[in-house]
């Protein structure tokens, strides 16, 4: 165990390089924005406090967890003028981690790593490395003849470095370890004297060092922890290892996920063991499922609950709620406040809004169904739909339990049917039928006998069919 820590995480860069209207801090990463990956990471491993400094935008304004918070970059001046920039809201007494907003794969097992690093080698300030197969555009360690970190050296622009030191693949990853009050007291010092005018954090190490301070440094075997995120195509590619380390953390959970590389999970989605996922299937923003469902393929689930043993199939979910061992899909589309009883179905080509379908009720083809409350075993049969609006506002459909509605039933709302009431196929239902009743509203039947043998007959005559209007005569 490592002593304890606060943290801080940069973020308040321009991010240029994304092209992106949004700020880079809030891209999203896994359901989750970018920033708040480290901000995660680091109280994941213990740190007291975090503090994000965040551009004057404020992008992470009402977004921090709980035990972060924010100090804002006036100006955007590099990563040492972001340290700067929150030095006077820095708890001198503990030790310092700091990581950039913009590398969401360092993980909490790698700060603790890194502050047990720091504290063994009792240094000014210990540095995250790792060797890259293409180091482009990272800083590189430079380390001395006796092999210690003696300084980092950037390679953004042409002229920071030369040529013998892009070669070196070490390099760092942004996430570091100092004494606070080292690191302020050669804070004043750096100067923007490279090719970018910027004040670089990196360069406190060879100050603290200059000064006398340990450097010391902590190289991990896993290359992917330094990945950060600079444009898009950074940003696809730890999108895609976050989501696989997702994916992992649930398959050793006992979740079958049957193609892990098709299955994209959010990091806030809970799903039980024994629970079966499919291919194309999408889990978001905190969907919780339960034990045994079987979800896909390609169902798309968003802030939804989907009950143990419920089946979905091609279906789109939105904060609707599934109960347990209910069926939803094929091609299924349930919307906002929709709620599935245990057992209910909601099946082919069927789109639910803001309706309560009761337990082991049935909606099994072609409807549309909003703001209603079906209850419990009612039966609507294909094509049953609620007219729920009348150009100007909703109204609700009330079925009660045991109902059977028709093929191609309309309820006209506001209206309600009685319990255990049957519709006769067809049916327009503009009143409300009382419980027991058959509610048949519908032209009756004619049958015209010998209609056909007629029609041949004056066809032959040279006479029009007898269906056939006579023209109309424009009235002048
Ligand atoms: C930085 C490091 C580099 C390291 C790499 C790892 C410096 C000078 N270089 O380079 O050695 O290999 O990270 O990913 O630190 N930021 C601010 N305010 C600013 C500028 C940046 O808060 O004025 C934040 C950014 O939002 C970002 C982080 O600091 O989250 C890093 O800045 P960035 O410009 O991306 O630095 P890199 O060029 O990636
Ligand atoms: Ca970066």
């Amino acid at each position: 165990m490592s002593g304890p820590f606060s943290a801080l995480v940069l973020a308040a860069g321009e991010g240029t390089r994304m092209r992106s209207s949004r700020p880079k801090a809030l891209q999203e990463i896994c359901g989750r924005p970018l920033a708040l990956w480290p901000v995660h990471a680091a109280l994941a491993a213990g740190a007291s406090g975090v503090l994000v400094v965040q551009s004057p935008a404020r992008p992470l304004e009402g977004l921090l967890p709980a035990g972060a918070s924010a100090v804002v970059q006036e100006r955007p001046d590099g990563t040492g003028g972001a340290v700067r920039a929150a030095a006077g809201q820095l708890d001198l007494a503990l030790p310092l981690v700091v990581l950039c907003g913009d590398a969401p794969l360092v993980s909490a097992a790698v700060i603790a790593e890194l502050i047990a690093a720091h504290a063994q080698a009792g240094a000014s300030a210990t540095v995250l490395t790792a060797e890259l197969d293409d180091p482009s555009g990272y800083g590189r360690v430079i380390r001395d003849s006796s092999g210690a970190l003696a300084r980092i050296v950037e390679t953004k622009q042409p002229g920071d470095a030369d040529v013998a030191e892009l070669e070196i693949r070490e390099v760092n990853a942004g996430a570091y370890v100092f004494d606070p009050e080292a690191l302020c007291a050669v804070l004043p010092a750096l100067a923007g004297a490279n090719a970018q005018g910027e004040l670089y954090l990196t360069d406190a190490i060879a100050l603290l060092r200059e000064r006398g301070g340990r450097i010391a440094a902590l190289r991990s075997t896993d290359w992917q922890v330094v990945l950060g995120v600079n444009d898009r195509l950074q940003l696809a590619r730890v999108r895609a290892i976050c989501q696989a380390q997702i994916n992992e953390q649930h398959l050793r959970a006992g979740v079958d996920i049957v193609d892990p590389s098709a299955t994209y999970i959010d990091v806030d989605v809970e799903i039980a063991a024994d629970a079966t996922i499919a291919p194309g299937t999408r889990l978001l923003a905190g969907t919780r499922v339960g034990e045994r469902a079987q979800v896909g393929p390609q169902v798309t689930a968003i802030a939804s609950e989907i009950g143990p043993d419920a089946r979905v199939r091609m279906a789109w979910v939105e904060n609707a709620r599934i109960g347990a061992g209910a069926q939803v899909g094929p091609f299924a589309y349930l919307r906002p406040q929709t709620v599935l009883g245990e057992r209910a179905k909601a099946g082919t080509f069927v789109e639910i809004k803001a309706s309560e379908i009761g337990a082991d009720a049935k909606v099994p083809h072609l409807s549309y169904i909003g703001d209603a409350t079906i209850g419990e075993r009612a039966n609507l049969g294909a094509a049953t739909v609620t007219a729920n609006y009348d150009g100007f506002s909703k109204h609700r459909t009330t079925v009660g339990p045991d109902v059977r509605a028709g093929v191609d039933t309309t309820f006209v709302a506001p209206v309600e049917v009685g319990a255990g009431a049957f519709t006769g196929a067809g049916s327009v239902i503009t009143h409300d039928v009382p419980p027991g009743a058959l509610a048949v509203a519908r032209a009756r039947q004619q049958n015209i006998t010998g209609y056909a043998k007629r029609r041949k007959e004056r066809a032959a005559d040279g006479a029009p069919p007898a269906h056939t209007r006579p023209p109309i005569t424009p009235d002048l």
